[in-house]
C-alpha cells in the first residue's frame, strides 16, 4: 500500500457498482465465478485504501434483487464467497476499526450466509473507523417500497395518524442504509453508465463516475483517478 496523495476534497460516502467480473474472468479463459474470487480481492483493496484515506463510508453492490436471475451455480459461487470472504477476513477487519453493515432484503439469502453476515455485523457493530455497506439482496425500489409499508405498520402499532404527512427524515430512517450519509460519488467500473436499482434515494446528488477498469483491476491507483475527477467537481445541491 502506497500513501495516499492528498485530495481538495474527498467523499464522505462512496457507492460502488462493481460491474465486469464475469468479463475479466472470460477474458483469461476462466470461469466467471473466478472473476468473481478476483472481485472479493480488489474489496479487500479497497477496504484498504479507504481506510488510509479517511473516508466514513463505502457501499457495494455486491448482489442485486434482479441477480436472481442469474444460474443457480453463479449464485451459490456469490454466496460461498461471502461466506469465505467474511470468515477469512472477519478478524481482520474488526482489528483494522472496520463495521460492517448489510443493506438488502434478508428473504431469500441462504441461511448460512445470513449467520456470517449476522456474525459480522454483530462483531464490528462498535467500530467507527470506517463503514463497509454490503448491499445484498439490495434493490432500490424493493427499498423505498418496504420502508414506506414499515413506517406504515409502525404508525398503526404507536396508534398514529396513517394519513399524516411524511417528512423526508422520517421516511429516511427505514431505509436499509440508515444510518448512512447521502452518497457523494457513486462509481460504476466496467463501462456501463447505467444505475442498475442502486441506491436511487441515497445518490440524490452524488457525483457520478464511470470507468471502463473491469472490477477485478479496480485497485488503489484506479480509486485515486476517481477521486481526482470528484474533487475537480462543483457541488451546487440545487442551489447557485
Ligand atoms: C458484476 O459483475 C458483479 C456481481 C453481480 C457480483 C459482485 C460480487 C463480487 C464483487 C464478489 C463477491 C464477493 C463478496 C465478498 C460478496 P458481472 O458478473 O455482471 O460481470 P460481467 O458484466 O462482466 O458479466
Amino acid at each position: 500500500m502506497s500513501r495516499p496523495p492528498s485530495f481538495k476534497a474527498l467523499p464522505k460516502h462512496i457507492a460502488v457498482i462493481m460491474d465486469g467480473n464475469g468479463r475479466w474472468a472470460t477474458a483469461r479463459g476462466l470461469k466467471r465465478s473466478d472473476g468473481h474470487r478476483e472481485g472479493a480481492v480488489a474489496i479487500d483493496k479497497l477496504m484498504d485504501s479507504a481506510l488510509s484515506l479517511g473516508l466514513q463510508s463505502v457501499s457495494l453492490y455486491a448482489f442485486s434483487t434482479e441477480n436472481w436471475k442469474r444460474p443457480i451455480l453463479e449464485i451459490r459461487a456469490i454466496f460461498d464467497l461471502l461466506i469465505e470472504f467474511i470468515d477469512s477476513r472477519l478478524d481482520s477487519i474488526h482489528e483494522k476499526g472496520i463495521q460492517i453493515k448489510h443493506s438488502g432484503s434478508r428473504s431469500k439469502i441462504p441461511k448460512s450466509a445470513l449467520a456470517s453476515i449476522d456474525k459480522a455485523v454483530a462483531k464490528t457493530s462498535k467500530n467507527r473507523k470506517l463503514i463497509v455497506n454490503f448491499c445484498l439482496n439490495y434493490g432500490s425500489q424493493d427499498e423505498i417500497l418496504t420502508a414506506m409499508n414499515r413506517l406504515l405498520e409502525d404508525r398503526k402499532m404507536r396508534g398514529k395518524p396513517l394519513d399524516e404527512k411524511i417528512k423526508s427524515k422520517e421516511f429516511e430512517k427505514y431505509l436499509y442504509t440508515y444510518p448512512l450519509s447521502p452518497v457523494d460519488l457513486l462509481i460504476r467500473t466496467a463501462g456501463e453508465e447505467r444505475i442498475s436499482n442502486f441506491l436511487l434515494w441515497q445518490i440524490a446528488y452524488a457525483e457520478v463516475y464511470f470507468t471502463d477498469t473491469l472490477w477485478p483491476d479496480f485497485g488503489e491507483v484506479a480509486l485515486w483517478e476517481a477521486l481526482r475527477s470528484y474533487e475537480k467537481r462543483i457541488r451546487k445541491f440545487g442551489g447557485l
